[in-house]
């Protein structure tokens, strides 16, 4: 601390922030409480999912009707939609991890209020804390904004750009999120073309 104290050191750890792996982390997740109307709407929450070693880690905005159902992230439409983008760049789902910035639906799937973002904060902190991935890919604006508040996702998606998460070197990649591609089929070659850089990316990264 910058006046010389040391803080509460008979505070107890964060359990959150010491979580061992993700495991335990998810555990943590599944029980939250933290945001009452969410608590009481979601059928359960909605961790991540992805192996512990995944170079590529995708933040959507919150889990839908079908994944609030599944406890799995991006399996309704825009999740079939952002499988079929990941195979068209030879990325099977099974090798990147995938979550989203709150972990339990909203109620009809309005946006995430910022006290439930806030809230939920620090698992996605520990969740990148713990795979170091080398790239974040942003799906969409509520994704983008936690990471660069003041730009628009329609001029950055597609543009990856370094910065540093602790004192690791990480690319960031925000791209349009997949239900957009769904609402708007005009959109679905601009969408796999922004796809495309995650590959050109993880190239140069070899
Ligand atoms: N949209 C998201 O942002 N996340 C999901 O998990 C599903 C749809």
């Amino acid at each position: 601390m910058s006046d010389g104290t040391q803080g509460d050191l008979f505070a107890p750890p964060d359990p959150v922030a010491s979580a061992p792996d993700l495991g335990t982390l998810h555990a943590l997740i599944r029980r939250c409480t933290r945001c009452a109307e969410l608590a009481e709407y979601r059928t359960q929450p909605v961790p991540g999912v992805g192996p512990e070693d995944a170079r590529v880690f995708f933040i959507g905005e919150a889990p839908g009707r079908w994944e609030d159902q599944e406890g799995e992230p991006f399996v309704g439409k825009a999740g079939v939609y952002l499988t079929e983008l990941l195979e068209g760049i030879d990325l099977d789902r099974s090798q990147v991890f995938i979550t989203n910035i709150v972990k339990c639906r909203p109620p009809e799937n309005r946006n995430p209020k910022a006290p439930e973002m806030q809230n939920c904060n620090g698992y996605l902190e520990r969740q990148l804390s713990l795979l170091k991935p080398d790239l974040v890919v942003l799906l969409g604006r509520v994704a983008m904004e936690r990471f660069f508040p003041r730009e628009k996702i329609t001029e950055a998606a597609g543009k990856p750009r370094k910065a540093t998460i602790g004192a690791r070197e990480v690319t960031f990649l925000p791209l349009l999120h997949p239900a957009f591609g769904i609402r708007r089929q005009d959109l679905k070659p601009e969408i796999a073309r922004q796809f495309r850089v995650i590959r050109e990316v993880l190239d140069q990264l070899d």
